[in-house]
């Protein structure tokens, strides 16, 4: 059974039947799959074993779905955690991942975060992934204080241009992301920096949504280079995330495969790397997307229609404040009706945000559409709920999980008035 699929005219997620879970639950709300995020966690890890990459690590990326019981199925699974603060620091342990599974990414780390970072993992962390020498400076300085040894990784910009959205493109000489070859070179020569540093792994992020590999390609092989000349005992290589999905079925043939991704990732180590050096450091993976985003929907109610002239407005109880997405970066998400139904008219599926950005999608074909019909909002399980707000002080929506035994869990509880104001 395909995760979306109607039956008996009826929209089911994850065999799910959608209208009877909104009968029960106030719109908007986020409905997750626990099968699917397994299934997705599973052939990643396993797509990495099959490669052959040498003792795997899957760092999920926090970013992309931090919610708390999410987290934790993945730490059950044996998952470890790229994360970007103390907040989701805190989150990751208190889900159950271990300090040695988490890398601590960003470029702006403040001395709280090191030092509880240092503090809470007496110093195991897996690593900082620096970006900067202010940053080894401080962390190092940190790690004295805390009298601990950072473990750091060396977070390259590798000067490359993925194809991607430009605001999510991380790996080019105007992006604030990742140190150059000569910083890299040069900063490990700065002694007073490693009295309480030592470096363990170098790593790479170039961007996210990647549906073309060719730049990852030509990172990975730059990280390998690099990797050589610094000489150091690498314990890992981190490949970074990045890896796209198919937002759009346009999308669907471009989009890498576990196996492709893994093979190319494989291939590229085992050419510039191992064939070069006696060292076999492990490889991590930061990815958050491709395992949460299509996990998810954003399940909607229509508050009514609008027709101006030759333009017809169907506003959603859902706004960007919900999800993001379509208004930050013009993204594709499919809006699909949860009664089947032929498509009659074009639309513009808009919510009650004011901003003119606030829309989910211009022109779709959809049916007739009333107040009170539900759609559903696809792919939302990666920046959803993390990158929401209050804005226009509406309350943040209710997150549900599909457990594995098809029971509803609520696992995160909609913001009412009280909490909001
Ligand atoms: N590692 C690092 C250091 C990152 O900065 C990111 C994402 C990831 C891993 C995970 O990347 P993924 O596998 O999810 O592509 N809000 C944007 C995406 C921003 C990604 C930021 N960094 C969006 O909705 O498209």
């Amino acid at each position: 059974m395909k995760n979306l699929e109607y039956k008996n005219k009826k929209l089911q997620f994850s065999k799910t039947d959608i209208a009877s879970v909104a009968k029960n639950n106030k719109t908007p709300f986020y409905l997750y799959s626990e099968e699917i995020l397994v299934k997705n966690y599973q052939d990643f890890y396993q797509g990495a074993v099959n490669a052959n990459l040498i003792n795997p690590l899957v760092c999920f990326a926090l970013k992309s779905n931090p919610n708390k019981e999410l987290v934790k199925i993945l730490a059950k699974m044996g998952s470890g955690a790229d994360i970007v603060s103390g907040g989701e620091l805190k989150r990751a342990m208190e889900c159950g991942i271990p300090a040695e599974k988490i890398v601590f990414s960003g470029v702006g780390k403040t001395e709280e975060e090191i030092l509880y970072a240092l503090k809470v993992s007496k110093g195991k962390l897996c690593s900082f992934n620096i970006e900067s020498l202010e940053e080894l400076e401080l962390i190092n300085s940190c790690a004295k204080r805390t009298k601990t040894v950072a473990r750091i990784c060396f977070r390259l910009n590798p000067v490359v241009k993925p194809k991607t959205h430009k605001y999510i493109s991380t790996g080019n000489k105007t992006h604030k992301f990742g140190l150059l070859e000569k910083d890299v070179l040069s900063f490990l020569k700065e002694k007073k920096y490693w009295s309480h540093s030592k470096l363990v792994g170098l790593s790479i992020h170039i961007g996210s949504q990647l549906l073309d590999l060719k730049a990852t390609k030509k990172a990975i092989a730059k990280m390998c280079d690099i990797a050589l000349k610094t000489q150091a005992p690498l314990e890992f290589i981190d490949v970074g995330g990045g890896l796209g999905v198919d937002y759009h079925p346009s999308e669907t043939k471009r989009m890498p495969s576990i196996e492709e991704y893994m093979t190319l990732v494989y291939k590229t180590l085992h050419k510039e790397f191992y064939s070069k050096s006696d060292l076999r450091p492990r490889v991590v993976f930061e990815p958050g997307r491709r395992i949460i985003a299509k996990a998810g929907i954003l399940v909607m109610r229509v508050l009514r229609n609008k027709i101006s002239e030759d333009n017809h407005f169907v506003i959603v109880d859902g706004g960007m404040n919900d999800f993001m997405r379509p208004s930050l970066y013009g993204a594709y998400h499919g809006v699909t009706p949860v009664q089947e139904a032929k498509a009659t008219t074009r639309v513009h599926v808009v919510g009650p945000i004011c901003e003119t950005s606030d829309c989910f999608g211009s022109d779709r074909p959809l049916p007739a559409l009333k107040s009170g019909d539900l759609v559903i909002l696809e792919d939302t399980g990666a920046y959803g709920y993390s990158m929401g707000s209050n804005y226009n002080l509406r309350g943040r929506p209710l997150e549900l999980l599909i457990q594995k035994n098809q029971k509803l869990k609520t696992v995160n509880k909609a913001q009412d008035y009280k909490e909001l104001l």
